[in-house]
């Protein structure tokens, strides 16, 4: 059985052995009672955090925003949104995170900015305005219809009229989302100047947003129509992005932004990738590895919830993963269905077990680590475009970006006025206060887990095997380090199941169940859906 990792790696850099932890601004904390979080409630929850057990906190886009796109639509990379806050709390919060020992990661919007952001404004003034350039122009064709078939990643046209000038403008997303022309050496100065700003602030690094779109071919050449049962499809794609996604070009861009990363001391480059396949990352890693530290693995985010297909997925990954590249792993995130309603509540924290008993960084979502689930919301209520532009595709976002729940106080804890989206009507029972006062809750089961990661090599940077044929339902693997020897095997089904680890072990000691079961011996029965970490002796 093939072991990966096998001898570790020396001189680990911080965020190699981090656990990162996503926060969506809008639901964390508001501090204001204006119903959005903010800074102040983030900086009002640092300590939550650090007894979570995290170290890195990312955070979606805070700056000046129309908030078309609820932030990823940037109208001033270099500043604060006044509903988030303003630098100086900014540079608060970095200073009380870093005293705390948190890292902090902001989110990087190069594709676009937002249709109001001054450099559009004055580009939209005339064919030969000096910025013109800076964003994606084109005529239309003869019959006065947009120059090519491309579509927008929410649905419907890529292409806007723009009357003033009598051109169409490009936009990826949304029509007030207009790409940005990375063709243009003046907005890649520019674009590298305003990362340069947060990282000279001391911020950890970034997130990288939506790459995957940042240059076009320069064909522009119609896309073909998406074959059936492919990715594109799945994401409800009619057309394949084959001229306006992933282009050789871009992965140098990505190169070109990961030595402004490199000015800087110990500053992380996470990508935001989209690949068909799992050797579809391997361009984001860079060669030799000279693109991001993290190309979010996304493999397990569509993956359906089955043991020998969740393994085959790992087993992939790890496999083409190139010389000292480092892996990580996603379940969640503010774009996708939570995945205690993806993969069943009974699996939730099967997921979290997973997630941070793999080799590879995990990155987890906020909220996830109560259980939270999707909170449905009706059409009429709807607040995300992409939810409101294809109501017939289940691409809605707001069911996963509702606001924390801390306590039971009203509006949970999260604010004192009407909060922008609604809050689970369970937050009463389900919360961080009633949870932290459960010895057996999920959030002490993340809590226990997270600290177990932290403290053992064996977890964080030790050797990987899977252990095979313990039973049907069932993911089982090994991971190694110091003479510590712990394994993991997840029961993926609805039936209880015994294992024999006799051929493995004297005796074996549960660490942490998902179901705070305890055993020793060599064997041991798991519930259905439970998970179990055992010390092996
Ligand atoms: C990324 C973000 C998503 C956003 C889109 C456009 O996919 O994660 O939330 O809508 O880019 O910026």
């Amino acid at each position: 059985m093939k072991t990966y990792h096998l001898h570790g790696t020396p001189n680990l850099k911080w965020w190699q052995t981090a656990v990162f932890y996503q926060i969506y601004p809008r639901s964390f904390q508001d501090s204001t009672g204006d119903g959005i979080g903010d800074l102040q409630g983030i900086i009002n929850r640092l300590d939550y955090l650090v007894d979570l057990g995290v170290n890195a906190i990312w955070i979606s886009p805070i700056f000046p925003s129309p908030m078309a796109d609820f932030g990823y639509d940037v109208a001033d990379y270099c500043d604060i949104h006044p509903m988030f806050g303003d630098l100086a709390t900014f540079d608060r919060l970095l200073a009380e995170a870093h005293a705390r020992s948190l890292k902090i990661i902001l989110d990087f919007v190069p594709n676009h900015s937002s249709n109001q952001h001054p450099w559009f404004l004055e580009s939209r003034t005339s064919r030969d305005n000096a910025k013109r350039d800076w964003y994606i122009w084109r005529d239309a064709k003869p019959d006065g219809s947009p120059p090519n078939n491309w579509i927008s990643m929410f649905g419907g046209p890529a292409w806007t009229w723009d009357a003033t000038t009598g051109q169409y403008y490009l936009h990826s997303f949304l029509p007030e989302q207009p790409d940005l022309n990375w063709r243009n050496p003046d907005v890649v100065d520019a674009m590298h100047n305003a990362l340069r700003f947060w990282l000279q602030r001391g911020v950890d690094g970034f997130r990288v947003d939506a790459i995957l779109c940042l240059i076009k071919h320069d064909s522009f050449q119609d896309n073909p129509p998406v074959e059936p049962g492919t990715y594109w499809e799945a994401w409800g794609h009619i057309l394949e992005p084959r001229y306006t996604v992933n282009q050789p070009e871009m992965f140098e861009h990505v190169r070109l932004m990961r030595r402004v990363f490199d000015e800087f001391a110990d500053r992380v480059h996470i990508g935001e990738t989209s690949t068909e396949d799992v050797t579809g990352l391997l361009p984001y890693y860079g060669r030799p590895l000279d693109g991001y530290d993290i190309p979010f693995n996304f493999k397990l985010l569509h993956a359906n919830w089955h043991a020998a297909t969740v393994r085959q997925i790992i087993e992939d990954y790890y496999d083409i993963l190139p010389a000292g590249g480092w892996p990580n792993f996603v379940f969640g995130n503010h774009d996708i269905h939570r995945f205690a309603t993806r993969y069943g509540y009974q699996n939730h924290r099967s997921v979290a077990m997973l997630l941070l008993t793999l080799w590879g960084i995990p990155t987890l979502y906020y909220g996830d680590e109560l259980g939270l689930e999707d909170v449905f919301i009706p059409l009429a209520q709807r607040v995300d475009p992409w939810g409101i532009k294809m109501p017939e595709a289940d691409f809605g976002r707001d069911p996963e970006r509702t606001p924390m729940q801390w306590d039971s106080s009203p509006n949970a804890g999260f604010t004192s006025g009407q909060p922008w989206l609604p809050v689970a009507n369970d937050y009463q029972q389900r919360n961080v206060a009633s949870q932290l006062a459960d010895a057996h809750s999920t959030l002490n089961f993340y809590k226990t887990l997270i600290q177990l990661r932290r403290s053992r090599p064996a977890l964080h940077n030790g050797a990987f095997t899977f252990v095979d044929g313990l039973g049907d339902d069932l993911l089982a693997y090994r991971r190694e380090a110091d003479g510590q020897r712990l394994l993991v095997c997840l029961n993926f089904g609805d039936q209880a199941r015994t294992i024999d680890l006799s051929h493995l072990t004297s005796r074996a000691a549960t660490l942490l169940s998902t179901h705070f079961t305890q055993q020793s011996g060599t064997t041991f029965m798991l519930q259905p859906h439970e998970s179990i970490l055992l010390q092996l002796g």
